[in-house]
This record gives structure tokens, sequence and C-alpha cells, in this order.
């Protein structure tokens, strides 16, 4: 029997080259071996106040840049979180099998809440959403960048939780983190997790972003004062440059080292803005195809959400036969 993988993206800000080296470059590799569902997690952009014109237009937006990214929706299957209704009725059976201290403790939480002057009780009810994303599909492995491991362990512990209250219900869900690009840092500060949220020009890559935008982005990049790549003192910022070269190139560790050792960073630079700009190429290309064409990201959610919601069904009633709730079947 094949695994069956989930992730998702919010449909929030700009897709950046962490979300697709982090998350979706690892989801094109997997769908051929394993039955996959991608997920827009509209409920969870939610939390934070989206306008909602630029919400609607996001989530065209991601369900293509899914589709030009190699998401093979004749393969997988991708849907839209808020057009299958279990996920939001999961999500509270589980919050309440859920100790609050567990979500007061996600760093997530405590950076998201912090930054916004009333923190909305979404944002502290956010991981449970996430873990009924997961769970509802019975999900066997969750490929993500390595800022989502603490909600997968939180995930599992749910899991545990109602299995152990309730009797075996869910499969326990793995973590898959990429070898190379699980945690890109942004380009104005390694010190930071490249984020759709962060403000600044020079922060991230878009997916979106034409070549020379691209070009200056990366040639601004911040390094450090030596002049050259010396792999045994390798600066946050070279590092980070480095590590976006490899995950995009695949090159093996022993390639990288003996063609970018003594490399002046100048040129380090080039090359990393020539590599990411040619692998979005084809990107862009795809995605402008299929936003041309009148209706076609439609209908690949709607055929998405038709897939997954008779097994997102199930499990919603299994769960509440477990609980002693009453069900319509
Ligand atoms: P989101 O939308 O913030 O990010 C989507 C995916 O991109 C990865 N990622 C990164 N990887 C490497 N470097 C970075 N700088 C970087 N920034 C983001 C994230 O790890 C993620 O895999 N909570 C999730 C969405 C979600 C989800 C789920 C994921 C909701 N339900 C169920 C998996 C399974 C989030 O906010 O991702």
């Amino acid at each position: 029997m094949k695994k069956r993988v989930l992730s998702g993206v919010q449909p929030s800000g700009d897709l950046h080259i962490g979300n697709y080296l982090g998350a979706l470059k690892n989801w094109v590799r997997m769908q051929h071996d394993c039955e996959s569902i991608f997920c827009i997690v509209d409920l969870h952009a939610i939390t934070v106040y989206q306008r909602p014109e630029e919400l609607r237009a996001k989530i065209t937006e991601l369900a293509a840049l899914f589709v030009a990214a190699g998401i093979d929706p004749k393969v997988s299957t991708i849907v839209v979180q808020s057009m299958v209704h279990g996920h939001a009725e999961l999500a509270w059976l589980l919050t309440c099998v859920t100790p609050v201290g567990w979500l007061q403790r996600m760093t997530q939480y405590k950076a998201k809440s912090d930054s916004q002057g009333t923190a909305g009780d979404g944002l502290l009810q956010y991981p449970v959403l996430m873990a009924a994303d997961i769970l509802i599909y019975q999900a066997h492995v969750v490929p993500v960048g390595e800022d989502q491991s603490q909600h997968l362990e939180l995930t599992r512990d749910i899991a545990q939780r109602f299995n152990s209250l309730y009797g075996e219900t869910f499969v326990m869900p793995e973590t898959s983190l990429p070898a190379v690009g699980a945690r890109v840092m942004g380009l104005d500060d390694p010190e930071k997790k490249m984020s759709k949220s962060a403000a600044g020009a020079g922060h991230a890559i878009a997916l979106l972003d034409p070549p020379e935008v691209i070009r200056r982005k990366i040639m601004r990049a911040t390094t450090d004062s030596l002049p050259a790549v010396d792999f045994e003192n390798l600066g946050a910022g070279v590092r980070n440059l480095l590590t976006i070269f490899q995950a995009f190139s695949d090159w093996s560790d022993d390639r990288m080292q003996r063609h970018f050792s003594g490399m002046r960073y100048g040129d380090l630079k080039k090359q990393a803005a020539e590599m990411v700009a040619s692998s979005l190429d084809p990107i862009q290309r795809r995605y402008r195809e299929l936003m041309s064409e009148p209706g076609a990201v439609d209908r690949i959610l709607a055929e998405g959400c038709q897939r997954v919601a008779p097994i997102a069904d199930a499990t919603v009633n299994l769960v509440k036969q477990r609980m002693g709730l009453y069900t319509r079947s």
C-alpha cells in the first residue's frame, strides 16, 4: 500500500524560495511514490487578519503555483482547507482533548502573539487545526520545513492522547525534512528564517520575482568581512547562499566544496543568482500559462475537494462515534 502524504501552505504573503526548497520541491519528488494531498490552508491564514479579496486571489495564485512547481493534479490532490468542512469540525473535537498548556508553549504562538496587539483565539488553536489537517487523512508522512517540527510533535501528542482516551483511531504521522534547504534564511539578515510576513524588499525571493529582481536581491545579500568562501569558516550569509545553490542544483557536498572553495563572494552571488533565476523560469512560465486559462485552477480545486471529502467524512464520523457523539450514518 502506498503511504499517504499530507502537507499545507498558508495563502498569505508571497510564496518564496524557502517554501519551495523546504516543502514544495520535496512534494514534487514524493508524489509518484505516495498518495499525496496538498492543502491550501486558508483557515490558518485568517488567524491573522487578511483582506477578503486579497485572500481569495492568493488561494488561486497558490494553487497555480503548486501546479507550476510540478505538482501534477492528476497524480496528487490539491485541496482548499475551507472547502472540506471536516477540517474545522475535527479541529474542535481535537481541541477538547488538548491541554491549553501544550498550545501556550508553541514557539510560533509566542512569537506571533507578541507581535499582534490582541492575539485572536485562532492563533492559540492554530496547531490543533494543523493536527486536524493531518489526522483527518490518516497521513503517514508530512513533508515540511524545519519550522514546522514542533507543530508535528504536537500533532503526534494529540493523536496519542486521543488514541489512549478513545481507542486506536489515528495513524501516527512522521515528519519529513529535506536534507538541504529545511531552513532557508533571510537574505538581508541570515540569522532570521526567510518568511512570507517579514517586511523588507531584500529579505525573501518570491517564486514569481523577475530575474532582474532575483539578481539584485542576491547581489545585495548580507555576507561577512572575509573575501572568499572558506568551508572551514562559513559565516551565516555565505552558508545560506551555498544552501540555496545546493538545494536548487542537487549538487553533492563534495561537488559544492570543489566548485566554491576559495571563490570570491561576488562570483558566488552571481552563480547563485543564475541558479535561482534559471530554476524559477520554467515555474514562472507554467504559472502564467495556467493563469491565462479561464477556470483551470477552479476546476482543479473542485476536483480535489470531491476526491478527498469522503476520506475526511469517514474520519470525522469515526471520531464522533468513538467519542459517543451522534452521527448521521
Ligand atoms: P507556511 O505557509 O508558513 O509554510 C509552508 C511550508 O514552507 C516551509 N517553510 C520553509 N522551509 C524552509 N525555509 C524557510 N525559510 C521556510 N519557511 C517556510 C514550512 O515549513 C512549510 O512546510 N503551519 C503551516 C501550514 C500547515 C501545514 C498543515 C503544514 C497547516 N496545516 C498540515 C503541514 C501539514 C505553515 O504555516 O506553513
